[in-house]
């Protein structure tokens, strides 16, 4: 009894001694940094993992192309027998820090792949939501990592995939979570055309803004005329309106120019006002919403010219979608300022992305653009 409790003694003093040694280690100026960097760094992952796992994962897999892939963890939500419940969902992550031509490609193919499949598409809060008439209310009871859900992923951005049509019959019974990009109107055109422009109409502040700038583009040309009606809200205009859309800015970034991003060139927007001009638009007022408004005022002299610098970018989409002609630049937000007009022309840029690049191997031009659209460079 007791030489078993002089070991334990023995034990325990041997332990502080070792303990003090670490202590005097680790706090001797030699290594003092070293071990409170460690600390910084422990305490920085435990905050980390415990505060806030997925949004960890989220901003470790940041990346344009890689967008988040569901990890997928033990069901949180009740597991109902699939006999007993009719209703199978399907969502889609959104990535959160895309723009809003990537999100509109996003919900309107989620729509189009739900209704090919006979699920309920199902969303959690988007940007979209803050100035869209969406149909989809924010609703947080889907968990999009539940391991029983069946994961369609789409690794490229703009390829249509059709074998998105046939999701029930490989995975029946099954929830949906959807990653990818879907940027291909063939997810939702033309069979859902009407469900997805009636749902991308603007909230009443943003109409409200976007008919303030027309007016100022139209009053600020010196063959003004206003007719009453046009007052009254109906949008055929007093002048022929044509929409031109400028980006450059953070696409020209060189990451970018190397994965295969273009931006028009001054020969582009040349060729495509002459086009407008031989179908007899003339006497036009010409908007052009741009986030590079020295670059416009430089390469485009037109007469009735009314600059959009730096708006929101759901203005710019109100303002260039509500225009008789359209001349479009590069991208998702370009494809969507032409799908929500009714313009009667929509030019797009051709060497769009560049051929032989990264990007261009990830996209289908066929599957983007649509098919009546006027391709010009
Ligand atoms: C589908 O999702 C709903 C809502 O989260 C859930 O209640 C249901 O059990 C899921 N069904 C299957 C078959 O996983
Ligand atoms: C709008 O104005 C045009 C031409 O002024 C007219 O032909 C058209 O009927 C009007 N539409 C409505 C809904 O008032």
């Amino acid at each position: 009894m007791a030489g078993h409790r002089q070991t334990q003694h023995r034990c325990k003093s041997r332990i502080r001694a070792g303990l003090l040694t670490v202590q005097r280690v680790l706090l001797s100026p030699r290594y003092r940094t070293w071990t409170w960097t460690l600390l910084l760094c422990l305490a920085l992952l435990l905050f980390l993992l415990v505060c806030n796992i997925r949004t960890f994962i989220y901003v470790i897999r940041l990346q344009e192309w890689s967008i988040y892939r569901f990890a997928c963890w033990p069901s949180t939500s009740q597991r109902v027998d699939v006999t007993s419940s009719p209703d199978l969902f399907i969502s889609h992550g959104f990535h959160p820090t895309v723009g809003i031509g990537n999100l509109l490609f996003m919900y309107a193919s989620l729509w189009g792949i739900a209704r090919k499949n006979g699920l309920t598409p199902t969303i959690s809060h988007i940007k979209l939501h803050d100035f869209m008439e969406l149909e989809l209310a924010p609703e947080s009871f889907f968990d999009l990592n539940d391991c029983g859900n069946f994961v369609f992923g789409m690794e490229t951005c703009c390829i249509y995939d059709a074998s998105s049509e046939f999701i029930t019959s490989v995975a029946p019974g099954r929830n949906v979570s959807l990653w990818g990009y879907f940027q291909s109107w063939k997810y939702f055109h033309p069979e859902y055309q009407f469900a997805i422009r009636d749902q991308f109409r603007f909230k009443p502040n943003v109409v409200t803004q976007a008919n303030a700038i027309i007016d100022k583009a139209i009053a600020g040309s010196p063959t003004f005329e206003l007719k009453t009606d046009y007052r009254s809200g109906n949008r055929s205009r007093s002048r022929t309106l044509v929409g031109i859309h400028i980006r450059r800015g953070d696409i020209l970034i060189p990451e970018r120019v190397t994965f295969g991003h273009t931006v028009p060139t001054k020969a582009y927007y040349s060729h495509a006002l002459d086009y407008l001009r031989a179908k007899q638009v003339v006497d036009a007022v010409y908007i052009v919403c741009t986030n590079d408004a020295e670059w416009a005022r430089a390469n485009l002299q037109l007469p009735n010219m009314y600059l959009v610098e730096d708006q929101q970018p759901e203005v710019d989409l109100a303002v260039l979608s509500m225009t008789d002609h359209l001349v479009l630049s590069t991208g998702t937000f370009s494809f969507f300022i032409g799908y929500l007009s009714d313009a009667q022309t929509v030019i797009y840029y051709s060497r769009w992305p560049e051929p032989g690049s990264e990007f261009a191997a990830m996209t289908n031009l066929p599957d983007f653009w649509l098919p009546e659209w006027i391709a010009l460079e």
